[in-house]
């Protein structure tokens, strides 16, 4: 196991997004959430980086361990944890550089200056995503120049570059077509290898094909979490099976 949540409860001021959240995400394997809009996804996923701290109003009690260390401890170096755990987002947000100066963005604020080591991390990480061969003679054009399955693999190269351990992605494919997506989809299969990976995913036929556990969220309260295969086969909970069987969503 890498993350574990106890009693986890997350405010909006006096709103409660997250109702006593307790899971445990295992490594190496892609972890799946689902659930309809405002169920508190987002807000979960936003919770393994602490990026609801950039958020005002946001109170959060329980606890959050990953690796058996509490991050929301005050003695917890957020710096290290946001490279640690990487963010992906809906929309690819590229930066407005050149191809090999996003994907050094990173490395750079960890002070590494070196051209040559650069250069390697860039080759390592565009290999990663299947993006050097095809752009190893245009690092220096501008990324947003990129198809947006493109981009979004260069976002997820620019999270490799400063070598996290846990991927979060939040509806990684929502802006792309199927072709696409089934690209960045085998992309995440093989990625698991190495990294801890959690989608937050509309698209159950998405968490179905490609996540090997899945939880179930509904109203900020975690209803189900369990292999893929129990969950879309043989739920426990009424709720869940209403939901997979789309009488709700
Ligand atoms: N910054 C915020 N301030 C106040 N309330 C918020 C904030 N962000 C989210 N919420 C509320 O918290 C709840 C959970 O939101 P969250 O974005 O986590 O849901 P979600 O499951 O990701 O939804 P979606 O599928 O639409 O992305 C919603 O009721 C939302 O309105
Ligand atoms: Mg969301």
């Amino acid at each position: 196991m890498i993350i574990r949540t106890a009693n986890l409860n997350l405010y909006y001021h006096k709103f409660q997004a997250l109702q006593n959240v307790n899971v445990n995400i295992q490594r190496n394997i892609i972890t799946g959430i689902i659930g309809s809009s405002g169920c508190g996804k987002s807000t979960l996923l936003r919770v393994f980086n602490r990026m609801n701290d950039l958020i005002e109003g946001v109170g959060i009690t329980g606890s959050v361990l990953i690796d058996g260390e509490d991050i929301y401890s005050p003695m917890h170096d957020l710096i290290q944890l946001r490279k640690r755990v990487g963010m992906v987002f809906q929309r690819p947000n590229a930066f407005p550089l050149s191809i090999f100066d996003n994907i050094a963005y990173g490395p750079r604020v960890w002070s590494i200056s070196d051209k040559k080591t650069l250069s390697e991390i860039v080759e390592r990480s565009l290999s990663a995503v299947d993006l050097f061969a095809d752009l190893q003679d245009k690092l220096d054009s501008p990324a947003l120049g990129l198809s947006a399955e493109k981009q979004q693999r260069l976002c997820i190269a620019r999270l490799l570059a400063v070598e996290p351990e846990i991927l979060l992605m939040d509806e990684p494919c929502s802006a792309l077509d199927p072709i696409a997506t089934g690209k960045i989809e085998e992309l995440m299969i093989e990625l698991k290898k190495k990294y801890t990976i959690i989608i937050v995913t509309h698209n159950m036929q998405q968490a179905a094909r490609i996540a090997d556990e899945v939880g179930f969220m509904l109203l900020g309260e975690l209803v189900e979490f369990g292999t893929a295969k129990m969950i879309f086969t043989n739920p426990r909970d009424r709720r869940t099976f209403d939901y997979i069987s789309g009488r709700f969503g």
